[in-house]
């Protein structure tokens, strides 16, 4: 399929290659009155509207001056799940704490014990749902964490499903997996954490090479003596690592974390300022999830001074039964406005192009040749309106590979 996209404001988000860092995140790359053609499922050019008439059999959409801009990038994710926690919710709601309720047996492990008795199908069916909602909020690529399995049988279970939906087609989002398995402790099992960095560890590397690991760090979860077991015997199996840090407890994490590669430190709303500033001196992506303050305790991470301190920051949903249930991008960029401390500009460009980099996806967050065909078209013409109206869906098209979800 070939598609013209006419009189459309572009966001290419185009510059140098790598991560927006700096008072460069809040530089958008806008062509005012813009025309973008796409081929198959890439995007094969870009330039001003000069008002001709494409050749014949091309699709053509007249934006009429709206916001075309690269798909959302939602780089942190644990869309896969089973049950719900609403009971939880309402202890909260009366004052329960989420690390408390962890600690009682609940929280995390009651999704554990909902993913377990769930079979595949059914559990393939339900991030199936999640994504095509997440598309239609004009989500086109995801990165969805396992990390409610905590043996080997489910969290391979967990990668399976996840693999299974990344390529089962339709017009979904690109999934990108990724192994959490240090997502908490199981009481019950003696030796818990050896068995995750040994034989669960074998076992996922074995099928699933290279993929990403994640552990989260805090009271109540993975040490961060536990967490660098885990990953440095995962990047000797070549594995590259992120990690939860310093969500609730600033443990100490974070500075091991970056001082060995880590791709990304997320979450960091109890970060000191001094650490934030390090680690916004690495070379790790910072990642804020501001659904899980709203939703969870109204704690916040500091985007501006990261930002000034010329942090990669990427934003994402954090899309999870406890302590995020929003997979919506839209609301995640006007909660960081108002929260974070980003501009609208900032927030955008936190939420493709720089997310892309993190998962190492060079072909998208950006329009320009060659690129990916993952493009939106908002309702606004002016695209602050996307940081400043929450509540409904801002997101009149959706563009993925190339097709356009109907
Ligand atoms: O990133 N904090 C750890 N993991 C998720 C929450 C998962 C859950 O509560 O089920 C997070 O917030």
């Amino acid at each position: 399929m070939s598609v013209v996209f006419r009189n459309a404001r572009v966001l290419t988000l185009a510059g140098p290659d790598g991560p927006k860092r700096g008072s460069a995140l809040g530089e958008l790359a806008v062509l005012p009155r813009g025309r973008v053609e796409t081929e198959g499922d890439r995007i094969v050019s870009v330039g001003p509207e000069d008002g001709s008439n494409p050749p014949p059999g091309r699709r053509q959409i007249d934006a009429g001056g709206r916001v075309l801009m690269p798909g959302f990038v939602d780089c942190h994710t644990h869309a896969l799940w089973a049950g719900d926690r609403l009971d939880e919710w309402r202890m909260k709601l009366a004052g329960a704490r989420y690390l408390d309720i962890l600690k009682a047996g609940g929280g995390i492990m009651s999704t554990v014990r909902a993913v377990r008795a769930a079979d595949e199908a059914e559990l393939i069916a339900s991030l199936r749902r999640r994504l095509v909602v997440m598309a239609r909020e004009g989500t086109t690529t995801v990165e969805v964490k396992s990390g409610y399995g905590f043996d080997t049988a489910n969290e391979l279970k967990m990668l399976s499903v996840i693999e299974s939906v990344r390529a089962g087609g339709g017009t979904l989002p690109t999934v990108i997996p990724t192994a959490l398995l240090g997502h908490g402790v199981d009481p019950d099992v003696p030796g818990f954490v050896d068995l995750t960095i040994g034989p669960t560890l074998d076992a996922v590397h074995d099928r699933y090479p290279g993929i990403t690991l994640d552990a989260f760090c805090e009271d109540g979860a993975w040490s961060p003596a536990d967490c660098a077991r885990l990953f440095e015997r995962g990047l000797a199996l070549g594995h590259r690592f992120r990690i939860h840090a310093d969500q609730f407890n600033e443990l100490g994490a974070l500075r091991w974390a970056f001082e060995h590669g880590a791709v990304s430190v997320d979450h960091l709303e109890a970060t000191s300022p001094d650490h934030l500033a390090r680690l916004a001196r690495s070379g790790t992506f910072g990642v804020m999830l501001p659904c899980t303050g709203f939703h969870t305790d109204g704690r916040y991470a500091d985007g501006r001074r990261f930002v000034d301190a010329g942090g990669a920051l990427a934003l994402a949903s954090n899309c999870n039964p406890g302590s995020s249930p929003c997979g919506n991008m839209p609301m995640t960029i006007g909660l960081a406005v108002r929260k974070l401390g980003l501009t609208p500009a900032e927030a955008i460009a936190a939420a493709t192009v720089n997310p892309a980099q993190l998962l190492g996806l060079t072909d998208r967050g950006t329009i320009g040749a060659g690129r990916r065909a993952d493009l939106i078209l908002l309702r606004h013409t002016d695209e602050r309106q996307l940081a400043y109206e929450f509540g409904g869906n801002p997101v009149d098209l959706v563009m993925l590979g190339g097709a356009l979800v109907e």
